[in-house]
């Protein structure tokens, strides 16, 4: 008989889903055996991911096209995932943007932009998801970034987001951890994925393999907070490219 996988008969939700660190977590919850429900803007990218995961991990999938910044559309992604599951055991916040440009030049558009997806959508999605996830006393991960905690010269709303995020995330923590919630604030340094670099390139085009964190490594912090004991919680999972703090940039 086939073991027991880690996370069989448990119900994942997980924002950003079609691309980076949300479609690597995805992979890695459905192959511990997670139902995954998969959310993001991009439908196509999202039902390609979910065909893969049913195939290849054999578990049920939900796709929830969704734009986080949108209150009414995060309503129906999460309620549609408690319709079709019964039940929600873990919220991965993890959608989010980055924009550049000088402060006195940047656009209240990019401004807008990042604080809507990267705070707002974190906001809408915790609001709706908390009831389902005090009832199966489930895990909350939200992923933040190495720019939480330090001034950034270069990018101060997008810091200031993550800063958000950090910030919500413990207030959330000191909140529901009694009632046996755990949540998970993980911050990595560069990921190699599709976010757009300061010139314009992708992180996966400025770093090779190697030079920096892959997604993969993410999923697996994410993995660790969900498998926790009962009573354990991840809190906050610092996650650098080893020179990191070398040159501290
Ligand atoms: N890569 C890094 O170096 C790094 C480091 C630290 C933290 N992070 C954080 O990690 C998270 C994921 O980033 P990533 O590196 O994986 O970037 P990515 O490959 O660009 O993925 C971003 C994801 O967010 C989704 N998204 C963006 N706006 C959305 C919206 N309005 N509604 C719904 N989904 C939305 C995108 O999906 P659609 O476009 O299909 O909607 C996509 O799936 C972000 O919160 C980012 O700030 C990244």
């Amino acid at each position: 008989m086939a073991e027991k996988k880690s996370l069989e008969g448990k119900v994942a939700l997980i924002t950003g889903a079609s691309s980076g660190i949300g479609k690597a977590v995805s992979k890695r919850l459905a192959g511990e055996g997670a139902k995954v429900c998969l959310a993001a803007r991009r439908k196509e990218k999202l039902e390609d991911l979910a065909e893969k995961l049913s195939i290849e991990d054999s578990v049920e999938t939900l796709v929830l096209p969704t734009d986080i910044t949108e209150e009414k559309e995060v309503k129906q992604m999460v309620s549609k995932a408690v319709d079709k599951f019964n039940k929600l055991d873990m919220v991965v916040n993890n959608a989010g943007v980055i924009r550049y440009g000088d402060i006195e030049d940047l656009s209240t558009e990019s401004y807008k932009l990042m604080m809507e997806t990267n705070c707002d959508g974190m906001f809408y999605s915790t609001r709706e998801a908390l009831p389902h996830l005090r009832k199966s006393e489930g895990n909350l991960v939200y992923i933040g970034s190495f720019d939480a905690g330090h001034p950034r010269s270069f990018n101060p709303i997008y810091a200031a987001s993550k800063w958000w995020t950090k910030g919500f995330a413990h207030s959330i923590e000191s909140i529901v951890g009694e009632d046996g919630v755990a949540v998970t604030l993980i911050n990595p340094s560069e990921v190699r994925t599709s976010i757009e670099g300061e010139e314009g390139e992708s992180y996966r085009e400025k770093f090779d393999e190697g030079e920096a964190i892959e997604p993969e490594e993410v999923a697996e912090a994410v993995f660790f907070a969900v498998d926790r004991e009962k009573q354990t919680t991840a809190s906050e999972i610092n996650l650098f490219r080893r020179d990191k703090l070398s040159d501290f940039f």
